[in-house]
């Protein structure tokens, strides 16, 4: 594969589809599998990310058992962006499916000082072109970035559910979304470098960044950027392209 990067590095991007969706009950088919409108959400999402130039690949991970299956759609819905899409196995927990990624492009690579991985939800089918630009943009400039929306409800701080323990400023708070994008290079070395207490509990990538006092830049989310998790979800992605729905 050639990079169209040059000195900047090379740009990847890492779909994160190696999750089962247990919280969506349907256990015969994980919801990135489920069709949104007339084509299957991994699909709509693999494709933000294939039709933006800066990418050198976009690998997708998936499910163990999932490969070929995700493979044969790819072919069949985009088959002019299949050659710059590789699918291979994702991991146990999200961020084992990360360094999955990271290890892919390493092997096939190396990981060069500037590389910049741009990791993305599966179940984000609506992520925009402008997000996905801005996380290239910020990664680069700072090594490290999160894609948020203001938060807009009041955010209510318990330790116990039971009692208030305070109600902080709310200008100050956001809701974490995805792309999250790293230094390729730096992002392998913060993983790595997890404990077994710290993978239990730092199952966000751009927290372990942030707990280690490394910068990580905010770039605008946007509301529609939604996170397919409930059924509840589905029915409002559904609504939003103007379909009735078959698998919920
Ligand atoms: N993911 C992944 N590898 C894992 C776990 C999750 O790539 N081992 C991905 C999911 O496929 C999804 C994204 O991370 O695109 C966000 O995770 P979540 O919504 O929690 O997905 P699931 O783990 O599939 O859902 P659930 O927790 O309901 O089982």
């Amino acid at each position: 594969m050639t990079s169209s990067a040059g000195s900047d590095g090379r740009v990847y991007a890492a779909i994160l589809a190696g999750g089962s969706g247990s919280r969506m009950g349907n256990p015969d088919k994980p919801k990135q599998f489920w069709m949104l409108g007339s084509r299957p959400v991994i699909v709509q999402t693999v494709e933000k990310f294939a039709l933006v130039d800066d990418f050198d690949e976009v690998i997708v991970l998936a499910a163990a058992g999932w490969v070929k299956q995700t493979r044969d759609l790819m072919t069949r819905y985009l088959p002019s962006l299949a050659g710059k899409i590789t699918v291979v196995t994702g991991g146990a927990e999200r961020n084992d499916t990360i360094m999955c990624a990271l290890r892919h492009i390493e092997q096939e690579h190396g990981i060069g000082p500037d590389d910049i991985i741009v990791t993305h939800d599966a179940v984000r089918p609506f992520v925009t072109n402008r997000i996905i630009v801005e996380n290239i943009a910020a990664a680069r400039e700072f090594g490290a970035c999160d894609t948020v929306v203001p938060a807009t409800d009041t955010i209510v701080h318990s330790v116990d559910g039971r009692l208030v323990e305070s109600i902080p400023r709310r200008s100050e708070y956001y809701q974490g979304q995805t792309p999250q994008s790293f230094n390729a290079a730096r992002l392998k070395e913060m993983l790595e470098g997890l404990g077994e207490d710290e993978r239990a509990i730092l199952t966000d990538a751009c927290k372990a960044f942030a707990l280690r006092g490394q910068k990580v830049a905010l770039v605008r989310g946007d509301v529609t950027n939604m996170k397919l998790t409930y059924t509840s979800d589905m029915r409002i992605a559904r609504a939003i392209v103007g379909d009735g729905g078959e698998d919920a």
